[in-house]
């Protein structure tokens, strides 16, 4: 049996953390994977996090099962954080999932128990593994320009046009902030736009928000999802708690679903349930409770805010130094739009070839399309960078 199986396609952002580890090279660069690393190239356990660990191994009485949805205190602390306070409970179904990818996964298998026939339309680019996973499940997809190469901002406009080929029904993903892998995001008139438009053409928002708190902030990074939530009747979020709480290999994240009815809303939290229940019974736990304790304790969250927000600044910081050494180094302003930019990546714009020959000639590790982490960058290594691209001819 095992030798019918297919070598599969090695996943290109995974793969080049092995190539990074497997370089000898005492002065490479790791600007791939998405993960925070601070100016020691650490990736640390947030101070929190820490606190909120103690006190799960000092009271917790038990490790007995949670409910097929998690605990619902996860559930309803991260639609606070998301929706806002005010958003009505009974209007949202919830369940915890392994990490962001989790809450996808199932989100993808409830639009095919639901909706067979409907496409989901992504952006292009997207985050490599939603088409990834699309495809292996054999969801309909279609594709709506994104990115405009030109000016390395959103190209509304071409968004716009293919979204005119959605069908009513359909679900449009869009990254809730900090678009991945751009950087480019919608402002909040491009926000009210799109929900007007999926409204008339009665098709369902899909977000996807892996990275609150690391743009604008944690509310400016939810303004464009509560604003669609507020018009629209139904609305997929998937979220990840990975990045903004550090706790990536604890596998946190929550999948919600938003509709017009009482009745819609425990219809929907059945059928996510049943969903977890088919694919792994019962989500992780240890994450989601770090999480809620955080979120539920007022001097834990002020302090968990704080050091997402020294996180983010950090990067705007390190932005604005790669936009600086570059201005100097081409003596124009064509990389500006690395300031301008918002949450952990910006694509470059750079040929794979480029890419290539950074790698090789600078140890530099950037994703194959040209997304670079600003966070694996620090001071030492932004003029580093700002040598390579140019020497590249980027
Ligand atoms: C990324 O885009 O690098 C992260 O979301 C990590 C991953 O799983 O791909």
């Amino acid at each position: 049996m095992l030798s019918n199986l297919k070598a599969q396609p090695v996943d290109k952002i995974l793969g080049l953390a092995a190539a990074y580890r497997a370089d000898p090279r005492d002065t490479k660069v790791d600007l791939g994977v998405g993960v925070y690393k601070n100016a020691q190239g650490l990736t640390p356990v947030m101070r929190a996090i820490k606190v909120a660990e103690q006190r799960i191994v000092d009271e917790e009485q038990t490790k007995a099962y949670t409910g097929l949805a998690g605990d619902p205190a996860f559930s309803e602390a991260m639609a606070g954080l998301i929706l806002g306070t005010d958003y009505p409970r009974e209007r949202f179904a919830a369940v915890a999932t392994p990490g962001g990818t989790g809450a996808i996964r199932q989100a993808l298998e409830l639009i095919q128990m639901a909706s067979p026939d409907a496409t989901v339309w992504l952006s292009n680019p997207t985050w490599p593994n939603h088409p990834s996973i699309m495809k292996y499940l054999g969801v309909p997809m279609g594709e709506y320009r994104y990115f405009d190469n030109a000016t390395r901002a959103v190209d509304f406009a071409g968004m716009m046009a293919d979204l005119e080929g959605v069908k009513a029904g359909d679900l449009v993903l869009l990254h809730g902030c900090c678009h991945n892998p751009t950087g480019a995001n919608l402002n909040l008139t491009q926000w009210g736009e799109v929900a007007d438009f999926l409204n008339a053409r009665g098709a369902i928002p899909f977000i996807d928000i892996a990275y609150q708190g690391f743009g604008d902030g944690l509310e400016q990074d939810a303004a464009g999802v509560r604003l669609i939530a507020s018009k629209v009747p139904e609305m997929l979020i998937a979220a990840s708690c990975s990045k903004n709480f550090g706790i990536y290999r604890e596998r946190t994240g929550v999948l919600m679903a938003l509709s017009p009815s009482s009745a819609e809303q425990s219809l929907t939290q059945t059928n996510l349930q049943f969903l977890n229940r088919q694919n792994f019974s019962f989500p992780p736990d240890h994450g989601a409770r770090l999480v809620s304790i955080i979120l539920n304790d007022d001097a834990l969250k002020t302090d968990w805010m704080q050091e997402l927000e020294d996180v983010r600044l950090g990067m705007l910081d390190l932005r604005q130094q790669l936009a600086d050494a570059l201005r100097e180094r081409s003596g124009s302003d064509r990389f500006g739009f690395i300031a301008e930019h918002r949450g952990m990546f910006s694509r470059l714009g750079a040929s794979p070839e480029q890419v290539e020959a950074m790698r090789e000639h600078n140890a530099i590790y950037m994703v194959g399309d040209s997304r670079l982490n600003i966070a694996g960058l620090n001071a030492q290594t932004v003029p580093i960078l700002a040598d390579a691209i140019i020497a590249a001819g980027v």
